[in-house]
């Protein structure tokens, strides 16, 4: 049976990378695999073409699907629209009404870019770690959430932190889950030293470890601790798992060690669906529309492409597949292809956007 992938390119350098991702996918349609791809508008050219950045048509082929895959949203021709349809609301849509509640952010370091990273090459030479953050709760969320007007001449303003023990049920389960398929250890930060959230995490994350994950390492860290060994010997973690607002600023720091934004993919899963055991899903790079490099060919595709080796990998079960992808971009980076935002000072001619997506479906023949 085919598998429904639905691609919303967006905005900016969204469809210029997703073109190559188009093309990979027609490799492995070629060679065995069957996606029945559709396309549809999200951002700002959905806002163009209906007036919301993401219509109910659309949101219905999201929720159908086996896997969403998105480029990026957002650009200047959007910035005065108003907030409720402005381009990011398409993308939060998509994230809530899917209940995307796990974020799965990757930090792998390819050998090729290891010089690329703000750390030393020995600090991050073959570091392949997973953050695992809580998406759809704590204080991004938690209610009251508002500035107070004391009446003084001064404000307060109060963001809640809110954690039910279902929500951290199901995130420590995912992280449990993907170590298994990995190097078996989980790390758990939060910081229950402080926050009473912070213990609630930590109880409830040692409880779903003792009652059907124990087979896996565990450990906990304060996650300003935690920070500060990512950057200090990052290679200590295999799955890290935190909540919404540590994953946010854990993630972004853990991007770093891995050189250029436009090599960093992203996953966002659901609950499993009680008949199928299928996981709603949306695959997206980390990075922006950059309107700034925007038409000119310049964009890196691979965090795109990398993006649908995590779709393979979570929503297809098509790990080998995955690999291959992975390998082939490994490859290509390895034989010195190069797009602009992966040369440094010492220069060299830039490959394109194109002659990227070209050199890794050709790398796809031999791996
Ligand atoms: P950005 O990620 O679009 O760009 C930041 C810098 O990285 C720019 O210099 C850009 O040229 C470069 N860059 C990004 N992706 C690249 C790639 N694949 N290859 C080479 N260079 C790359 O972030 P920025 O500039 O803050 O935001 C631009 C627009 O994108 C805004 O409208 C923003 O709201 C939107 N945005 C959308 C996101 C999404 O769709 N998930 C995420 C972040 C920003
Ligand atoms: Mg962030």
């Amino acid at each position: 049976m085919a598998h429904d992938l639905l691609i919303l390119a967006g905005d900016g350098i969204g469809p210029e990378v997703m073109g190559e991702v188009k093309k990979v996918v027609g490799w492995f349609n070629a060679n065995g695999m069957d996606f029945a791809v559709e396309e549809d508008l999200v951002g700002g050219c959905a806002y163009d073409a209906h007036g919301q950045a993401v219509s109910d048509a659309t949101m219905d082929k999201a929720l159908k699907a086996d896997a969403v895959l998105l480029g990026a949203v957002g650009g200047p021709k959007w910035d005065k629209v108003p907030y409720e349809v402005r381009p990011e609301a398409g993308l939060l849509r998509l994230r809530k009404d899917l209940e995307l509640f796990a974020n799965l952010r990757p930090a792998k370091c390819f050998d090729a870019l290891a010089d690329f990273s703000s750390l030393k090459r020995e600090l991050v030479e073959g570091l392949d770690i997973l953050i695992v953050r809580e998406l759809t709760g704590g204080v991004y969320f938690g209610e009251p959430k508002e500035i107070r007007d004391l009446g003084n001449g001064q404000k307060r303003a109060i963001d809640t932190q809110v954690y039910d023990t279902y929500e951290i049920d199901r995130i420590a389960s995912v992280a449990f889950e993907l170590a298994r398929v990995r190097d078996n250890r989980v790390c758990s930060m939060e910081k229950r030293n402080v926050m009473r959230s912070g213990v609630l995490w930590h109880d409830v994350v040692e409880e779903v470890h003792k009652a059907r994950y124990s087979d896996v390492q565990l450990n906990h860290m304060l996650a300003d601790a935690g920070g500060m060994q990512l950057v200090r010997r990052p290679k200590q973690f295999d799955v890290i798992v935190t909540d919404n607002l540590f994953g946010d600023m854990l993630s972004d720091v853990a991007a770093m060690l891995t050189g250029s934004l436009g090599m960093l993919p992203s996953a966002s899963l659901g609950a499993p669906d009680a008949a199928t055991g299928r996981r709603k899903a949306l695959y997206e790079p980390v990075h922006g529309s950059a309107p700034d490099i925007a038409g000119k060919g310049l964009a890196n595709p691979i965090a795109c492409i990398l993006s649908f080796a995590m779709a393979l990998r979570y929503s297809f079960e098509a790990g080998e597949a995955a690999d291959r992808l992975e390998r082939a971009v490994e490859q290509v980076l390895a034989q010195g292809v190069r797009t602009a935002d992966l040369i440094g000072p010492e220069g060299g001619a830039p490959a394109s956007t194109v002659q990227m997506g070209d050199a890794i479906v050709a790398a796809l023949e031999g791996n």
